[in-house]
């Protein structure tokens, strides 16, 4: 049975490639997520992608994702900073979660330093840019390859 992980990208990050390069990089998410998939496909693992610039629905999309993927990768975005929805939607998971930031949000602003997605995800990686999507995956093979959840 092929390990299935889900990637969400949240609010703004249809937009990157021409938001705030200097932050972001010159990258779409085209661009990003043909790198997460060229990725996936070494390590043997099955990758669907999904963006939402709404809350709601990505809310909907966590909740379906326990019953379809063994592992989730997640950008909040902004949203990241200020949804308690979302995290309490994480909290229900059962499946290991992985929080991906492009940029290291620890030396922005201050109000981007908190993460209610953490405090419901396995692991963190900011400031790599897109390897960072690589390093999650890579991240999840090992979780899910050697000990399970
Ligand atoms: C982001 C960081 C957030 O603070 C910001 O609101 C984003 C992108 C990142 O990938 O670096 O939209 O999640």
């Amino acid at each position: 049975m092929p390990v299935k992980i889900l990637l969400v990208n949240g609010p703004n990050l249809n937009q990157l490639g021409t938001r705030e390069p200097e932050i972001y990089g010159h990258e779409t998410l085209d661009d990003v997520l043909k790198r997460a998939q060229t990725a996936a496909k070494a390590l043997k693992l099955t990758l669907e992608c999904v963006q939402s610039n709404h809350e709601g629905e990505i809310i909907d999309i966590i909740h379906g994702a326990g019953k379809k993927y063994h592992g989730l990768i997640l950008n909040a975005g902004a949203y990241t900073h200020t949804s308690i929805a979302i995290m309490d939607a994480l909290l229900l998971l059962k499946i290991p979660v992985i929080e991906v930031h492009l940029s290291n949000i620890f030396r922005r602003e201050e109000f981007r330093h908190h993460s209610y997605v953490s405090l419901a995800s396995k692991g963190v990686i900011c400031g790599l840019g897109s390897h960072g999507y690589v390093l999650a995956l890579e991240a999840l093979a090992g979780l899910l390859g050697k000990h399970g959840q």
